[in-house]
């Protein structure tokens, strides 16, 4: 079973270069500036915050998924300059399965340093461990090679294709599914 606890207090974690806090309205201006731009958005499938409200209602929407016990929010601020650099969610989470969804996103400037990787290694060890998760699940566009490319780095699987089952801007896109179960975490000694 879910360990409900973290639903009363939010768990703010910490890597060497991240802090892991509460995603809140605070974040707004930030995550917008990252969902309005297509090169971040490019393999999302989701549509852009043209503006600011988008964003305020997104983030309205996860808090009060957190609220009913159906999602985590993390925002991933920089320990140097304190700013928000990204997000981090666990989302429709199955809490008969102990299974959840996770979605991720970087500012542009911050890619290529091995900053998702770290902080998914917090998130699922906490994941694992704390919140005693059983599995989690990233649901990928095939194109997305970066997200992909994480993904592996932290132990996730492949477990299925899709064609053309999810339907965004007049498209039937393809979906890859990855896994992560707690023997493939190559954090799982830690
Ligand atoms: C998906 C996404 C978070 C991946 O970002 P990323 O910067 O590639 O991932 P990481 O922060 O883990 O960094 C890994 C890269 O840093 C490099 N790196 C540099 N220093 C490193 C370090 N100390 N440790 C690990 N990797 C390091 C790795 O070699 C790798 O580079 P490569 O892709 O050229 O091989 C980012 O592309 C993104 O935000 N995309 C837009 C939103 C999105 O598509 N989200 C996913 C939806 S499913």
């Amino acid at each position: 079973m879910i360990n409900e606890l973290y639903f009363e207090q939010f768990p703010e974690l910490e890597t060497d270069r991240i802090l892991l806090r509460k995603l809140d309205l605070s974040h707004t201006a930030a995550m917008q500036s990252n969902r309005k731009d297509e090169k971040v958005m490019r393999y999302m499938d989701s549509d852009l915050h043209l503006t600011l409200k988008d964003s305020e209602n997104f983030i309205t929407e996860n808090l009060e998924m957190y609220a009913t016990k159906k999602g985590l929010f993390w925002a991933l601020i920089d320990k140097v300059s304190n700013n928000y650099i990204g997000d981090f969610s666990f989302w429709n989470i199955d809490s008969k399965n102990s299974r959840t969804e996770i979605g991720y996103l970087l500012s542009p400037q911050f890619w290529g340093k091995g900053l998702m990787k770290e902080a998914m290694l917090a998130l699922f060890n906490f994941g694992f461990k704390e919140l005693n998760l059983h599995s989690f699940e990233a649901n990928i566009n095939p194109a997305n090679e970066k997200s992909r490319s994480v993904l592996l780095s932290v132990g996730f699987r492949k477990e299925a294709y899709f064609k053309e089952n999810y339907y965004f801007n007049g498209k039937y896109l393809d979906s890859e599914i990855y896994s992560l179960l707690l023997p493939d975490f190559i954090n799982s000694t830690t």
